[in-house]
């Protein structure tokens, strides 16, 4: 549905000229809810804005929907962006038109007749959950209701495709939830093809079936969100990752004890993470009884990804080295992933 060969992006500006796009190709599938993560000033909103074309890529390729984005004049542009509807962090309302008006204005600019206007205002208010706002003003809305607007007017012309650039940062978690559900219906009822552009991996977690993590106006890494979660491989992802699954040590360690061998009251901490039908296999009950060592559980949650369960546990093993290696084994062996965090000792009131 969305392809992107080989963008550049170079602004000019009074600095010199800023490389914000180095090379990136993407392809996004129809229907797909397709999420874009990166730091502040990583390039995704100038990426996103290369796909209508409100800005010119320097280099490379824009095809949606079959039809060369790249190649058209403006007044070719103006017609093929009636496609591709886009909502922004900061609603971008007009504050002195109602919500009715604000729905109905990308009408009346491709000449709609008035009572086509009606219904179709209506219906998409009513899709959005405002069907009571109609005539009041932006400035009486709370921030999701005025992101709601947003979105019944990106939908307004019929898109196949809706852009969402940071379209819940300025949301508290709540809104943000709804906001994000209401994009997920959409997704579904209308068979949009949706592009996420966020700096949080709980929104990526939350709706989106891929993502793409770019760093410094190039692609990191990229995959199903499942994959990308559960099997990170660039630090930049890890670091978004980390966010949402604390990597900290559990309460009571100490990380500046931490060492790779072990010492005198150390116990070797592992992290596990168990994906789908791992998850409920009883792999901890079998390392008790089957190994000659002491095992505990010191942090453990349950999660899960458009579906799949995704559980991570923190244990920490203490025995004699060579039934920890072959404890060790045991754990490789199982279809989870294994960490090893290191050898640490612990503090709490009964040893001091
Ligand atoms: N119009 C412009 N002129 C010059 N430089 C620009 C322009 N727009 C963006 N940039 C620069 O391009 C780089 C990428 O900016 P961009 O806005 O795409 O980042 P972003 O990932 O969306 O960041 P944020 O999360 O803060 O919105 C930054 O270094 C920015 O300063
Ligand atoms: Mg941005």
């Amino acid at each position: 549905m969305i392809d992107l060969s080989h963008i550049e992006k170079i602004y000019d500006s009074a600095a010199g000229p800023v490389h914000a796009i180095k090379d990136i190709s993407l392809h996004i599938n129809e229907s797909e809810i397709f999420g874009i993560i990166g730091l502040s000033g990583a390039g995704k909103s100038t990426l996103v804005r290369c796909i209508n074309l409100l800005e010119r890529p320097t280099k490379g390729t824009v095809t949606v929907d079959g039809q060369k984005m790249t190649a058209m004049n403006e007044s070719e542009l103006r017609k093929a962006r009636k496609n591709i509807g886009m909502i922004f962090q900061h609603f971008n309302l007009l504050s002195t038109a109602t919500v009715y008006e604000n729905v109905a204005f990308p009408l009346q600019l491709v000449n709609t007749p008035k009572d086509e206007i009606k219904a179709r205002v209506t219906e998409l208010l009513e899709l959005v959950g405002l069907a009571d706002k109609a005539e009041q003003y932006p400035s009486q809305l709370s921030g999701g209701q005025k992101q709601r607007v947003g979105i019944a007017r990106a939908l307004a012309n019929n898109p196949k495709i809706l852009l969402c650039d940071e379209a819940t940062s300025a949301l508290d978690p709540q809104t943000t939830k709804s906001i994000l559900q209401l994009i997920k219906d959409i997704n579904a009822k209308l068979k949009l093809t949706v592009v996420v552009i966020t700096h949080e991996m709980q929104v990526i977690k939350d709706i989106c079936d891929k993502v793409a993590v770019i760093h410094e106006g190039v692609i990191a890494e990229q995959g199903r969100v499942l994959d990308v979660f559960t099997n990170p491989q660039q630090p930049i992802t890890k670091e978004f990752i980390s966010v949402l699954l604390s990597n900290d040590l559990p309460a009571g360690f100490d990380r500046n004890e931490l060492s790779d061998s072990p010492y005198p009251g150390s116990i070797l901490l592992l992290r596990l993470t168990f994906i789908g039908e791992s998850a409920n296999e009883p792999v901890i009950s079998r390392l008790i009884k089957n190994y000659n060592t002491n095992v505990g559980i010191l942090f453990g949650n349950l999660d899960d990804i458009k579906g799949v369960p995704f559980g991570r546990l923190v244990i920490g093993m203490d025995g004699e080295a060579p039934e920890i290696a072959k404890a060790l084994d045991y754990l490789n062996s199982q279809k989870l992933k294994v960490e090893v965090i290191g050898y640490v000792r612990r503090h709490d009131s009964t040893h001091q």
